[in-house]
């Protein structure tokens, strides 16, 4: 059955709805895997927490980018070992890192945070392995390092080990991310090479060898028709050699990349009915069940649109990355025949995704269909906005059965 079909039904039992295909995160999963035999992948649960995306992501042999003590325990409950689990965050509370110790594999994102760690590993009576986000000497373009609110300034750290070594907890792993959505495979390959001569650094800075090198995220998806899919073959060969070769050097060292968006991002549509139809004084409106409040970015890639005189304004991933990131698609086969405006049901005028549009003629109980809905999508809408019902999260299997 194709995936408009299963969208027709389903809108028959629900007027606003997510759909994860299956399939496509298989797709993506397996291209990753195949790309990169010597790397262990993590899936960043913050894009996609739907228990079956997360099941079927961590089916593939992925592990956990947990950025929440919640997501720790998330992972745990979709039955992933500590081992798995890797919690990486900026201001964790005492008692969220207490409750993660016996759970997850926790990433300092400062040096007070290793400071606190510390102690409460001398509390329990224990010395704890732990990681440490750094903010290399490097930006992801290869100038010097940026400010950041994430992890802890190379030079900082070293300064750190050099006069304050911590009596209950070893540093067992570094962990950077510095850049979504990246097309380029090129600019992927020269920032990996920039994080296996920073794992050099740190292993001699350190002593010993490193229990894991987590490389963070950066792999992007095709959201505007005019970007260039990021050629996964041509990166794994391009970053293969090198990845070899410090695999050969360090074989105890886990090699990690972290996904979000690449793994599920293409799997998702959002499924929204026309609940009215009406003309004013020129313009035709179509009022779809929740659109600002059901799928937030179209209606903030239509702001920012609105509000930039650029005609590509840069992107602030996760919450905008282009003003065609979203095609509009509805399930009828005809020639477009008049513009529209496509607007939701909320009360505020904001509540907008596109003006002009030219569509077939839509009518109330129609469907539109937003593409490009399975990462920071569900979880990035203020849904509990004027307190409107919320669409549903459906996944279709891969031997389709439809999930609620
Ligand atoms: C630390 C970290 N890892 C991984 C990701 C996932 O990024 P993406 O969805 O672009 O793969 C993010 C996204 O914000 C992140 O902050």
């Amino acid at each position: 059955m194709d995936l408009k079909t299963v969208i027709a039904q389903q809108a028959e039992r629900y007027d606003s709805f997510y759909l994860y295909d299956e399939r496509c995160i298989l797709e993506h999963t397996e291209r990753l895997k195949r790309g990169f035999p010597q790397v262990e992948f993590l899936y960043s649960l913050k894009c996609n927490p739907d228990p079956h995306v997360i099941r079927s992501v961590f089916a593939q042999g992925f592990g956990a980018d947990a950025a929440s003590l919640g997501e720790v325990l998330l992972a745990e409950e979709a039955g992933l070992p500590k081992e798995e689990i890797f919690f990486s965050a900026p201001g964790k509370t005492p008692g969220e890192l207490r409750t993660a110790l016996s759970k997850s594999n926790i990433i300092a994102d400062s040096l007070g945070e290793l400071e606190l760690l510390d102690r409460l590993s001398e509390e329990l009576g224990t010395v704890t392995s732990v990681g440490v986000r750094i903010s290399p000497s490097f930006s992801f373009s290869g100038g010097p390092g940026l400010p950041s609110k994430f992890g802890i300034d190379e030079d900082q750290l070293y300064r750190f080990l050099e006069t304050s070594p911590l009596s209950h907890i070893e540093i067992a792993g570094i962990h950077v991310h510095l850049r979504s959505q990246e097309l380029r495979a090129p600019a992927l390959a020269a920032y990996y090479e920039n994080m296996l001569a920073l794992a050099e650094r740190v292993r001699k800075a350190l002593g010993h060898e490193l229990e894991y090198v987590d490389m963070g995220s950066g792999m992007g998806i095709q959201f505007s028709p005019k970007d260039e899919p990021l050629d996964m073959e041509a990166l794994g060969r391009a970053a293969g050699g090198q990845l070899d070769s410090f695999k050969e050097a360090h074989p105890g060292t886990r090699l990690i990349i972290e996904v979000g968006c690449y793994a599920v991002g293409k799997s998702g549509v959002y499924a929204a009915k026309v609940l009215d139809r009406k003309v004013s004084r020129g313009v035709t409106y179509l009022i779809l069940k929740n659109t600002l409040n059901g799928f937030a970015r179209p209606s903030v890639a239509h702001m920012v649109s609105r509000f930039s005189p650029e005609a590509d304004p840069a992107p602030w991933e996760p919450m905008f990355t282009c003003r065609d990131a979203f095609q509009i698609q509805t399930l009828k086969d005809e020639p477009p025949c008049e513009e529209v405006t496509l607007v939701g049901n909320l009360c505020t005028a904001t509540d907008v995704i596109a003006e002009g549009l030219s569509l077939p003629r839509l009518d109330r109980g129609d469907v539109v269909v937003l593409t490009n809905a399975g990462a920071y999508a569900a979880v990035m809408t203020p849904m509990q906005f004027a307190s409107q019902e919320r669409p549903a999260e459906l996944f279709l299997t891969a031997d389709g059965r439809v999930l609620g």
